[in-house]
């Protein structure tokens, strides 16, 4: 049986997390007693476009191995336009990661919206009995 690659690696990522889409879904995940990896450590900012890149070299300075920046979708951002210049910004910091070493694909950005991807998927299939205080199939 082939030795895994990574030999146990376990990564310390940060996620700068926009409040209006992804912080509060990883809230919700929290108080839905969901569990995600313990390696992420979220944090969370007003607006995707408030992380700038001095905060993102610091995440690697310090020891970061990816740093993720989650936020609204191109037309959703609360602040109008945040999260275009991260685009923009992520999009020149990467390059500027790779002249210093350091591979471009441990920065990530992902537009999440969670109203978006849940009017694709419908109602959920559970509600919650009120007499019974458990979910209940629909
Ligand atoms: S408010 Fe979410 S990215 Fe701007």
């Amino acid at each position: 049986m082939p030795e895994p690659k990574n030999n146990g690696f376990e990564p310390n990522i940060i996620a700068f997390l926009c409040r209006w889409c992804s912080y509060a879904g990883a809230d919700l995940a929290g108080v839905s007693r969901m569990t995600y990896p313990s390696n992420i450590i979220p944090i969370r900012v007003n607006c995707s476009g408030r992380v700038d890149a001095e905060m993102i070299i610091r995440a690697f300075e310090k020891g970061a191995d990816g740093v993720l920046i989650g936020g609204c979708h191109p037309g959703d951002c609360h602040y109008v336009n945040g999260n275009y210049k991260t685009r923009r910004r992520v999009l020149l910091l990467k390059r500027a990661l790779e002249q210093v070493g350091i591979d471009p694909k441990r920065l990530h950005l992902e537009w999440i919206s969670l109203t978006e991807r849940i009017k694709q998927l419908g109602p959920s299939p559970v509600k919650i009995d009120p007499a019974n205080r458990c979910y209940q199939p629909k």
